[in-house]
């Protein structure tokens, strides 16, 4: 099938490259004039691991192509997907002017019938709306539905291929079918459902992986005042099968583009509805209370902050990415900087996004991680990177200056050897420590 895919960022990229890897046509539309220059001579301007060999492997058999021409992009389409982003305004509201300036484009420049799917998350309801704003008002018979994405950024390959299912909400009969065939080799069920309800399974889908995160943060926190252990309690809990292993890992919270956004957005959507969608609140408000929770911890551990020099390793929201936004890390480091914390971070991936967002060299950057610790009183593990895991702590401890103190903000540590090593180890809900 010839489809466009507007929008190139972690969804849509991703999208269009699996697409044309099984055999469609694709052209991508992107505005940004840099990423398309990029794009256009075969670099790819996100990190998304595994990427790159499908990128050049379907860009070169001209199956992907790229362009800034919505208009030219539709001329050979059946199908145009939307993965533009829907940013956050601050207050939850969603910020649509990228999805609506899309659709009036799209109905300016279709000269064919043309199935519309949207895989950017709008909140329940906004596919109507636009319906009747926009396609249902032009001549040309257009189909719209709602094809929401379940992908992790840093495992979006395995997560395309081995989704849970595939959804698909839409209101005009018969449409359905035409988008599950662009699906026909991933083996997953396939759900279909009206819009509006499609549109909430994303929604509901998020923001109950971040409550099942901030449920486990709190109990990590009473762990710690009634002296159990987070990790043989989560692990337990999560043997239930009703319950499930995943999402029980406590720490300094979630971050990134998603589950902060859409747990906002839920929120408001839910308060201009009338409702008051109470355990959310109280989600959004433990995520962000984990990362001053850690913050307190390095106060009780090295007394005033003032002047301390403190190694924070992780800046992206969790390993595999080099995405930084709303990752714990950089709240932690602005409320470090408050306290005249001097900061040396480093991260393998996200320094340069890092740098966009401290320009003025408040922070010192620092590739390797050993160097970032030369000098800390305190080193802070905000993001489990598996080279972070597996450094060699003694020689972290022969840089550091007493009190040696090690905040684990992912439990990802071997907390005995930490202690062994003479580190004052800290961990979140870690507070006993069962010998068997
Ligand atoms: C999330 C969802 O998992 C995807 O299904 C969804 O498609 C995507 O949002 C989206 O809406 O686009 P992502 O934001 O890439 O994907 O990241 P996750 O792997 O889900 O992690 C989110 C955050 O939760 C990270 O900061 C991670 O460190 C944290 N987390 C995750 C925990 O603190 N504990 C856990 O047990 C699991």
């Amino acid at each position: 099938m010839n489809i466009t895919v507007i929008g190139t960022g972690y969804v849509g990229l991703v999208a269009a490259c699996c697409l044309a890897n099984s055999g469609h046509q694709i052209v991508a539309v992107e505005n940004n004039m840099d990423k398309l220059g990029q794009l256009q001579k075969g670099v790819i301007p996100i990190y998304e691991e595994g990427l790159d060999g499908i990128f050049q492997k379907v860009t070169g058999d001209g199956r992907l192509s790229f362009t800034d021409n919505i208009k030219e992009a539709l001329v050979n389409s059946t199908m145009v997907i939307i993965a533009v982003g829907t940013p956050s305004l601050g207050d939850g509201r969603v910020d649509l002017s990228q999805v609506n300036d899309v659709a009036k484009s799209i109905v300016t420049y279709v000269e064919r019938p043309l199935t519309v799917v949207m895989k950017s998350t709008v909140p329940p309801g906004t596919g109507r709306l636009l319906c009747d704003r926009y396609f249902d008002k032009v001549g040309m018979n257009i189909s719209y539905v709602f094809n929401p994405e379940f992908l992790r950024e840093g495992k979006a390959l395995y997560d395309w291929y081995n989704t849970d299912r595939i959804v698909i909400g839409g209101d005009q009969p018969g449409i359905a079918q035409q988008v599950m065939d662009i699906y026909s080799d991933i083996e997953a069920p396939k759900v279909c459902m009206d819009l509006t309800s499609a549109e909430m399974v994303k929604y509901a889908s998020n923001a109950f992986l971040a409550t099942k995160i901030s449920f486990i943060n709190e109990i990590a926190n009473l762990c710690e005042k009634v002296g159990a252990d987070i990790d043989i309690v989560a692990t337990t809990v999560g043997m239930d099968q009703r319950i499930g292993q995943s999402f029980l890992q406590a720490g300094l919270g979630y971050g990134g583009s998603c589950f902060p956004k859409d747990t906002k957005a839920l929120d408001y959507i839910a308060l201009v509805n009338g409702y008051k969608f109470s355990l959310l609140k109280a989600v959004i408000e433990v995520n962000a209370g984990q990362r001053i929770i850690a913050v307190r911890k390095l106060m009780e551990s090295l007394g005033c902050l003032t002047n301390k020099k403190i190694a924070v390793l992780g800046l992206a929201f969790k390993p595999n990415t080099d995405d930084i936004r709303e990752a714990p890390a950089i709240d932690i480091i602005d409320h470090l900087i408050s306290e005249g914390v001097q900061v040396r971070a480093s991260d393998p991936l996200a320094i340069d996004n890092a740098r966009k967002r401290f320009p003025n060299q408040v922070v010192e950057f620092i590739y390797d991680p050993y160097e970032a610790c030369e000098g800390c009183e305190a080193v802070v593990l905000a993001t489990e990177w598996e080279d972070y895991v597996k450094l060699n702590w003694a020689d972290i401890k022969k840089r550091m200056v007493s009190p040696y103190v090690v905040l684990d903000g992912r439990n990802s540590l071997d907390r005995q050897l930490m202690q062994e090593l003479g580190f004052i180890y800290r961990g979140i809900g870690r507070s006993y420590q069962y010998n068997k």
